[in-house]
């Protein structure tokens, strides 16, 4: 029984290294290894390409290698009956944590402007209201939104979530659904995007949920770049609704080249590294998985079927 790793990226030799000292019982293999795919029981994946999966008749289980599963359910040709587990864990939650901290803070102190200042030797002493006067918002109070939430109001922010099903969390106005959803945006100086992508969604982030917002309101996301309807979002900076993005995520990764994102003086791009899964953290929680799979143990970051994320 062996594993077939998908990852299409420079860390791959190093994930297989990785995840083949974790289970020295399992031969673990690239997707372009040369081996037999009868033998392939489990598949750990990052954006593997549509209909690959059929080459493996005797798969078991899905593990996706990040949070997120869109990547996994967009396959059209996608083994539905397989079980997919997600990963989760301490170190995906401590980045994604120091990330929204970050740009928070970024957004809330004024750094672009204070930045874009310093060229032209302009002492530019900008008066910021103290955090508890500063309104964040979070989409998706899940593993990371839940815990993002907690930490900006530990540092003094005032902050609101919204969420699917109703949530309790101490110190943290919670809204729920989308009957709430505009009550939600009113109060986001500071909107975190942290949903999972699914057909409810792809697209939320567009002009109609930016002049739901209070004026000159900054965006964060770090969840998926099809959140974003990035037509609306340049129109929003363009026209003065917006007074900042962050965004983590794109449509397309690697960002192109000649995408007007990079130069805007309005929007920082980060390369997809909010939370990025290193196969030594994300190895660990992996192969902890895959064993309390095999052993018929509950795993608790099976996805539930149907969900949907
Ligand atoms: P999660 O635990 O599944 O939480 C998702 C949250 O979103 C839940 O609170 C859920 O509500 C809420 N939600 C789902 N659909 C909704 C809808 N239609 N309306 C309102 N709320 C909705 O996910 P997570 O582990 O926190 O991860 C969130 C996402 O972050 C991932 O899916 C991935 O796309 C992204 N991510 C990005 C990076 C990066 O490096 N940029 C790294 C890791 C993850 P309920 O609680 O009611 O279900
Ligand atoms: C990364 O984007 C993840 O879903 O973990």
């Amino acid at each position: 029984m062996s594993l077939i790793i998908h990852v299409g990226n420079a860390r791959a030799q190093w994930w297989k290294e990785h995840l083949q000292t974790l289970l020295p019982e399992i031969p673990c293999r690239l997707w372009n290894d040369p081996g037999d795919d009868t033998a392939v029981h489990y598949a750990v994946l990052w954006k593997h390409p549509p209909g690959g999966l059929l080459r493996f008749p005797n798969l078991e289980v899905i593990v996706s290698m990040g949070a997120g599963i869109d990547h996994v359910l967009a396959d059209p040709e996608l083994p539905r009956h397989l079980p997919i587990i997600r990963t989760t864990g301490f170190d995906l939650t401590q980045r994604m944590r120091e990330y929204v901290c970050l740009h928070v803070l970024r957004l809330h102190r004024r750094l672009p402007e204070i930045e874009a200042a310093q060229p032209r030797r302009e002492w530019l002493q900008l008066v910021n209201p103290p955090a508890y006067e500063r309104r964040v918002g979070i989409m998706g109070l899940g593993n990371l939104g839940a815990d993002c939430a907690l930490a900006l109001k530990a540092i003094g922010f005032d902050v609101a979530g919204w969420s699917k099903s109703r949530k309790e969390i101490a110190g943290i106005t919670c809204f729920a659904g989308d009957g709430e959803r505009r009550a939600f945006l009113e109060r986001s100086d500071i909107l975190v995007c942290l949903l999972p992508l699914t057909d409810e969604t792809r697209g939320i982030l567009d002009a109609d949920l930016f002049a739901g917002l209070p004026k000159d309101a900054c965006i964060i996301n770090a969840a998926r770049g099809e959140h974003l309807v990035e037509a609306d979002l340049l129109a929003a900076l363009d026209g003065g609704r917006l007074r900042a993005a962050t965004l983590d995520v794109f449509h397309k990764e690697p960002l192109p080249e000649d995408h007007p994102f990079w130069d805007h003086p309005k929007v920082l791009v980060t390369p997809h590294v909010a939370s990025l899964i290193d196969p030594v953290a994300g190895g660990k929680a992996i192969a902890a998985n895959l064993r309390r799979f095999i052993e018929g143990e509950p795993v608790a970051d099976m996805v539930e079927p149907g969900r949907g994320y």
